[in-house]
């Protein structure tokens, strides 16, 4: 064989090998290929969304027990790093399950991270807070002397004058309900509301004014002190 016959050889066989290449994991490829779209990613989180969560969280992501998910007020206010955590581990003391394998749940990560993307990839939408800046998702507990004052202005209208009920919303201070439910959701209610039921978010509880972070936080408090009396105060008016 002469030299550039020799190099024939070895160019037709790169060839052979790189174009073998291309068909050594045609089937792999293609159906990662095929899981990536945005489709199939829309259409996993959906069937997990239904399987799991949707018995609480409602059909459709709305007007179940716990609170809606589809709420794009809600996915602007809480960091992903939250949702990805109470997934996994759940919130021990209330309803929300562990999915996460490790905590003896039935999820992989891939399926976690799949409803943490697709919630916010289904549900989110990029102008929802026209501009104002969210209030942090998490705070210390505030004053509760003040919270009260502030769920006169902010609460009262529709929950009643001591939140027992009113003619637009049921009791929040029914130590039953308040048993079951994290400080966190409280926290969560008062800033991102109940859209699905008619509870608007922190920019329309007192008209043409939001609560300021130390409302929230002081709100929050005066609530909390209706779960658990605390010993020697009058239990907060
Ligand atoms: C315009 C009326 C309105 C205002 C103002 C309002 N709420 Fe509500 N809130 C509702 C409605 C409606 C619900 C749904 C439950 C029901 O039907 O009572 C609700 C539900 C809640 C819940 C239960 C949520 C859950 O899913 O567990 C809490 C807690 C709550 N509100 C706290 C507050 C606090 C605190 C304020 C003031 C900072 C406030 N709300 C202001 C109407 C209102
Ligand atoms: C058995 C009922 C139940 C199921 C099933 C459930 N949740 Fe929940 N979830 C709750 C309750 C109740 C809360 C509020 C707990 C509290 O008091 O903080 C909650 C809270 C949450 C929160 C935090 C809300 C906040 O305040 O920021 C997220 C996020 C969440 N759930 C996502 C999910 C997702 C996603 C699924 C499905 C994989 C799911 N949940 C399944 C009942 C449930």
């Amino acid at each position: 064989m002469t030299v550039v016959g020799v190099l024939n050889v070895a160019v037709a066989m790169l060839l052979f090998v790189s174009l073998a290449g291309c068909d050594i994991l045609p089937g792999r490829a293609r159906a990662r290929a095929q899981r990536d779209t945005p489709q199939a990613q829309t259409a996993a989180f959906h069937a997990l969304y239904d399987q799991q969560c949707a018995g609480c969280h409602g059909r459709d992501g709305r007007l179940g027990a716990a609170r809606p998910l589809n709420d794009p007020v809600y996915l602007a206010l809480v960091p992903s790093e939250r949702v990805r955590h109470v997934i996994a581990q759940g919130l021990p003391g209330t309803a929300q399950p562990a999915f996460a394998l490790s905590a003896g749940g039935s999820l992989t990560d891939e399926q976690i991270e799949s409803l943490v993307q697709g919630l916010q990839a289904s549900w989110s939408r990029p102008d929802v807070l026209r501009g104002d800046g969210v209030p942090p998702y998490a705070a210390p507990l505030g004053d509760p002397e003040r919270g009260s004052i502030v769920f006169a202005a902010a609460c009262a209208n529709c929950h009643g004058a001591h939140g027992g009920g009113g003619p637009k919303a049921r009791s929040i201070v029914d130590p039953s309900y308040l048993a079951l439910v994290s400080d966190q959701h409280l926290r969560t209610t008062v800033i991102a509301g109940r859209a699905d039921l008619g509870m608007p978010d922190w920019r329309g509880q007192i008209p043409g004014r939001a609560l300021s972070p130390a409302d929230i936080s002081n709100v929050v408090a005066w609530l909390v002190t209706k779960r658990t009396p605390v010993p020697g105060r009058s239990g907060g008016s």
